[in-house]
């Protein structure tokens, strides 16, 4: 299948697109580079041994979509282009809903005047809201609290509609809705993973920079919860076992009645702040400087998956350990500790 990538120069795509590639897929990326470096394109490429195929801009850009779309002969979508920060969105709400709308509708428009009907989603555990029940099931019904998780509930309806008209106009169209829960971890090889911009937001990234000496301790965002520690317990999933959800629910949308598939993509295990900081411990072989904060605004005490439904339906299921996401991080963020290069 010839598959477009958006976002496929960032942490989840670039590994997205090298299991492709080894999937033997034509594949083709889109990114914008607005939280990526163009450094990734090489690093994919040697792991796949051929040129990448690579497209350097803005998907609200309809013109350029358009272009794309008219000059290619693209079967399917996979879409990870957008914003994620949570605390920046709350700060600029109009950037996340221009960018994150504004490139799912001209992604959107251009492949219906193409005939393209298959597309798979990054959408996120966050749509489940405030304080859902766990695990988190996929019927539960979808909130957010914040503009990023909302841009996540909205694109999912924006997905439904569009592909509850174009079936019902005749045209065939199937759409995934990977709801991934806390993505981590890192390429075996360690040339690829995850390279914040600023100062990580995210859990692993941080603990990654204290262990390789960038930053001084991690703080740990509350020990009050209703935990079996006290810290907020998360499903940390390797980016490796994500990937692979993707393939396998574009295999799925082959087969699938329905227009919208929605899959929980998760272990099913919860870990907490302090059992991934030990595990990272065991990882790099030292100990790592933390100290106890107030709980981050926003936060939930537990978030974890039931992926039963993805392994019934697509036949997956992840398969690292916390272990092996720890030493994968470690491996890429000791061979890069600044990340991939500038330029
Ligand atoms: N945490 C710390 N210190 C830090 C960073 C995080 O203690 O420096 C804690 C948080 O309080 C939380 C856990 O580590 O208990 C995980 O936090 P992350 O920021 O890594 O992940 P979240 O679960 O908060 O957020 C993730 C994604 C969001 C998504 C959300 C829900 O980053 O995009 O899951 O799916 F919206």
């Amino acid at each position: 299948m010839r598959v477009l990538v958006s976002g496929g120069a960032g942490f989840i795509g670039s590994h997205t697109v090298v299991q492709l590639v080894a999937a033997g897929h034509d594949v083709v990326v889109v990114d914008s580079f607005a939280n990526a470096k163009p450094s990734v394109a090489g690093r994919i490429e040697a792991l796949t041994g051929q040129p990448l195929e690579l497209h350097a801009f803005d998907l609200t850009d309809h013109d350029k979509t358009e272009h794309l779309f008219a000059e290619d002969s693209i079967d399917a979508v996979i879409h990870f282009a957008g914003y994620k920060a949570v605390g920046e969105s709350v700060e600029r709400p109009l950037d996340y809903y221009e960018n994150n709308i504004g490139s799912t509708i001209s992604l959107l428009r251009a492949m219906e005047r193409h005939g393209v009907g298959k597309l798979v989603f990054s959408s996120s555990a966050t749509v489940y809201g405030a304080d859902p029940p766990v695990p988190m099931r996929e019927d539960l019904p979808t909130s957010a609290t914040n503009p990023y998780g909302w841009t996540k509930v909205m694109q999912e309806q924006i997905f439904r509609d569009v592909a509850t008209a174009s079936n019902a106009a005749g045209r065939s169209m199937r759409i995934a809705l990977l709801r991934y829960f806390n993505p981590v971890g890192a390429h075996p090889s360690g040339t690829m993973g995850e390279d914040p911009a600023d100062v990580p937001n995210n859990l692993m990234p941080y603990i990654a920079q204290v262990a390789v000496g960038r930053r001084e301790r991690l703080g740990v965002f509350g020990d009050d919860y209703p935990t079996p520690d006290g810290t907020g317990v998360r499903d940390y999933i390797h980016v490796e076992d994500l990937a692979a959800g993707h393939i396998a629910a574009l295999g799925r949308l082959e087969q699938v009645e329905q227009p919208v598939s929605v899959w929980n993509l998760g272990t099913g295990e919860g870990t907490s702040v302090l059992e991934l900081l030990h595990a990272f411990e065991r990882a790099c072989g030292r100990e790592l400087a933390y100290e106890i904060l107030p709980r981050r605004p926003g936060d939930i005490a537990a978030s974890y998956a039931d992926p039963s439904r993805a392994h019934a339906e697509l036949g997956w299921r992840a398969e690292k350990s916390v272990d092996d996401m720890c030493a994968d991080t470690w491996r890429w963020q000791s061979q890069n500790p600044e990340g991939y290069p500038s330029g």
